[in-house]
């Protein structure tokens, strides 16, 4: 079964028939000063997007189930990711060793991470390296570590900027990271269970004095449900993060990504 979440919340105003729910949108239109509509089919799991690039309020239709269809209203924040079609809105690049580079530009689309220039990530996970090859290619400096190599291409196109530890990130401590750049990011990558990783990667953070977030895959494995977004949400929250998204990933089916970070 697909796990499915909400990008953003809405207001729901309705739910009836096609014929009732058409009957709605001029006054709902009008009302929230709404310019576009987005529909979403669940049943045959399409949909037909509207403008997706203004910010401001939108109607969403959604056929819920056979007959039945509901019209909401939500803010549409330039940036709202289509949902899962299998095409990444981030071109590819040849010479990056996975498909992880345009995965992580994905998630670098929808959070725009205030990220300085020259800034450094830990990237966990990081092997064969697609994901430390967009990293680099925007101008960051990366800490790479997974206890696979890395391909080549990462090193020939950065002779500078990457430094890359081969080791299981459980076993990273602090004083590995003594006399390396300091972490400004966190990126993590593995596919492992998130609610395992989380406790471990968030401790790891408060010892990092300059960390401000983190960008992380989870895969949707089959027991994986609603409640442990939940979980993950109030871990971050406990541990002081006070912005906490998440979205889809539009090239990847199976997995999403949990943004963290702390907003003064
Ligand atoms: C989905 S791949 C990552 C793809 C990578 N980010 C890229 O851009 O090419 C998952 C990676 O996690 C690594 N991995 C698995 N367990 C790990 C651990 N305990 N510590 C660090 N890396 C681990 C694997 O070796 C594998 O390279």
């Amino acid at each position: 079964m697909t796990v499915t979440f909400s990008l953003v919340k809405g207001s729901l105003i309705d739910k009836g028939d096609k014929s009732y729910i058409e009957s709605l949108i001029d006054e709902t239109q009008k009302k929230y000063g709404c310019h576009t509509i987005h529909y979403w089919d669940l049943v045959e799991e399409s949909g037909e997007m509207g403008d997706r690039k203004t910010r401001g309020p939108v109607i969403d239709i959604i056929r819920i189930d056979s007959e039945v269809y509901a019209l909401g209203v939500r803010q549409q924040v330039r940036g709202d990711f289509a949902p899962y079609n299998g095409l990444s809105p981030i071109p590819s690049e040849p010479r990056a060793p996975s498909l992880s580079y345009q995965k992580l530009g994905e998630c670098f689309k929808c959070f725009r991470p205030l990220v300085g220039h020259e800034e450094v990530f830990l990237d966990i996970g990081c092997a064969p390296g697609g994901s430390t090859y967009f990293l680099l290619k925007n101008g960051f400096r990366v800490i790479g570590v997974d206890p696979k190599p890395v391909n080549n291409e990462v090193r020939e196109d950065f002779p500078e900027g990457f430094l890359f530890l081969n080791t299981n990130y459980a076993k990273l401590k602090t004083k590995h990271l003594r006399g390396l750049p300091p972490i400004n990011w966190i990126v993590f990558d593995v596919d492992t269970s998130a609610k395992g990783a989380l406790p471990s990667l968030l401790k790891l953070m408060s010892k990092l004095e300059e960390c401000v977030g983190l960008i992380m895959t989870v895969k949707l494995e089959q027991n994986f449900s609603i409640y442990d977004i939940v979980e993950l949400e109030e871990m971050a929250k406990n541990s002081g993060y006070s912005e906490i998204r998440k979205s889809i990933l539009p090239s990847h089916d199976k997995e999403f990504c949990f943004f963290i970070t702390k907003v003064d």
